[in-house]
């Protein structure tokens, strides 16, 4: 067997091969299927981009039109998940309770069909409809109210944020939230997407897979950002206070929470977008003072550390569109997750077709030739 160096995080190592999105680190390139990021983020719609992921191809307005109506007819949860879900602590994270609600679903669909492409379908538009479902009837349900019901006459994005403030969105705010899940549909060999693909190897059910990614996804050094961004601009408070709280931060070797990337080198496309994005909010729903604190944030942090290829991630700018749609700091990540769900579903696919299980080696440094100690010999 071939012996390879080992590589702290798998830095550089490929781990499949794939078709479903390209990033380009040194130029702050994104595109999915060969569609670059910015397009899509102003011609198309989540749904179609989840298609346009999942099958490869843009969808005719026939196939587009079948796979909304579809999606539209599978948004209400059962309501056994929705009475497991009321039992769940109100203190419990977001994304802990839609990791438990992804996993409950292989309790109700725990028939396995992988080589069929109707089971495949199936699985795709029940995942990609109930997942926001879920992440808004767990809001409600911790606040003491019972959930809304999916309303038919609203699209994905609109249904979504109807769901979780109880009133019809406006429509400049539903299109915007609809951009962002375009931004965060997919992104390449990810840690989230990685676990994503090691579950599906193992030929289990759709909705462990989901429910492994979800889990992956939360940590602070991944999706878990965006809400870390937001914690740390109000901790940071005022302009006046960025370069103090940076200096300190960066002497004591902390991370800046939101920059940074493991490909990117430059500016990550997505915060260009979401940036802009931002300031049409801003500009139709009134200023946020964080987003002054933000722009302070990013300059110093290119002055400071610029040389390492140290910029804003998809999570900086992100956290700023979520609070200025009135959306409360723990539920960003589980909303990066109901747009991932459509690039881990891509993943999972993509994975079936060539599958062959996960199980790579490792270095051991541990000892040899230990003898049993008798516990009353330690
Ligand atoms: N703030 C300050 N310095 C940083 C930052 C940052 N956010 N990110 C990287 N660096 C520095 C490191 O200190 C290190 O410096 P050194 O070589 O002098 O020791 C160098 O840049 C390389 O950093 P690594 O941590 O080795 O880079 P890695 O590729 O392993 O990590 C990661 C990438 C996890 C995104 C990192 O940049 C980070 O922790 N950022 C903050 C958390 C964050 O925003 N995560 C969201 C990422 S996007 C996403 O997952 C959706």
């Amino acid at each position: 067997m071939m012996v390879c160096e080992y590589k702290p995080g798998l830095e550089g190592i490929p781990a499949a091969q794939s078709g479903i999105s390209y990033v380009d680190g040194q130029k702050g390139l994104l595109e999915y299927r060969g569609i670059r990021i910015e397009e899509l983020a102003e011609k198309s719609t989540f749904l179609e981009t989840a298609y346009l992921l999942i099958w490869g191809e843009l969808p005719t307005t026939e196939e587009l039109a079948a796979f909304e109506d579809e999606i539209l007819h599978h948004r209400r949860i059962k309501y056994r998940i929705r009475d497991m879900m009321k039992s769940f602590p109100e203190s419990g994270h977001p994304m802990d309770a839609l990791q438990a609600s992804a996993a409950a679903l292989g309790l109700f669909y725990s028939r396995r069909d992988l080589d069929n492409p109707v089971y495949i379908r199936d699985a795709v538009v029940r995942l990609l409809a109930t997942i926001p479902t879920m992440v808004a009837a767990f809001q409600l349900m911790r606040k003491g109210n019972d959930p809304v019901r999916p309303n038919d006459d609203l699209d994905y994005a609109a249904n979504f944020l109807y769901m979780l403030n109880e009133k019809e969105p406006d429509p400049l705010a539903a299109r915007i939230f609809d951009v962002c899940l375009i931004l965060h549909a997919e992104h390449t060999m990810n840690a989230s997407t990685f676990s994503a693909r090691v579950t599906a190897s193992t030929l289990t059910d759709p909705y462990a897979v989901v429910a492994s990614a979800v889990g992956t996804l939360g940590g602070p050094l991944h999706g878990g950002a965006n809400e870390e961004v937001i914690l740390m601009l109000e901790e940071i408070g005022s302009v006046e206070n960025v370069r103090p709280y940076l200096e300190d931060r960066l002497q004591r070797k902390a991370k800046i929470m939101g920059f940074g990337h493991r490909v990117y080198k430059v500016k990550d496309p997505r915060a260009t977008i979401l940036q802009n994005l931002a300031e049409k909010l801003f500009a139709k729903f009134g200023h946020d003072k964080y987003y002054d604190i933000a722009l302070e944030l990013e300059r110093i942090v290119e002055e400071k550390l610029s040389q390492k290829g140290i910029y804003p991630n998809v999570d900086f700018y992100s956290g700023l569109v979520y609070r200025k749609l009135g959306i409360p700091t723990d539920l960003f990540t589980p909303i990066f997750a109901i747009a991932r769900v459509a690039g881990w579903l891509a993943h999972w696919k993509e994975q079936l077709e060539e599958n062959r299980i996960f199980r790579p080696t490792q270095v051991y440094n541990g000892r040899h030739g230990i003898a049993y100690a008798p516990i009353d010999q330690r």
